[in-house]
């Protein structure tokens, strides 16, 4: 089943949202990190908090400097979703949890169509999607 998300445009690098498919109930995030697109399940695997409402940020890492001493640095900036409840990091590309766990959040393939090709897809043509202006966020459920 697809389902129209709307407009690429109006969900520019960095920023997310959150729809719902009549199958999805608890709804799919859809982000943009980098001018990619990548859908989550909006349903956390901790204790099933609205995942994909939280705040869309980097993580701190430990590294050792040239002075031999443990520093934290940022990095993943705008690729990592942080659970509302009890925040919970996740992999926005991968639906991983960022620490080790066997913990993943299902993710869902998103299509950049051009008009022309989402009238096919609508009239049940399948067809091959490629990135444009003016397209068109098309999930796969
Ligand atoms: S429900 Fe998401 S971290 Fe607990």
């Amino acid at each position: 089943m697809r389902y129209v998300v709307g407009p690429a445009a109006e969900l520019p690098p960095g920023s997310s949202t959150v729809v719902y498919p009549d199958r999805v109930t608890s709804g799919i995030g859809v982000f943009n990190v980098d001018g990619e697109f990548y859908a989550l399940k909006n349903t956390c695997p901790h204790m099933g908090g609205p995942l994909c409402k939280g705040t869309v940020r980097g993580t701190s890492a430990a590294e050792v400097g040239d002075d031999g001493e443990l520093a934290m640095r940022w990095e993943r900036d705008g690729e990592i979703v942080s659970c509302p409840w009890h925040h919970w990091e996740f992999e926005i590309k991968t639906g991983r949890t960022i620490f080790t766990s066997r913990q993943r959040v299902r993710g869902y393939p998103v299509s950049v169509v051009p008009p022309d090709v989402l009238e096919r897809l609508r009239e049940g043509v399948e067809t091959i999607p490629v990135s444009v202006e003016d397209a068109t966020l098309v999930i796969e459920i």
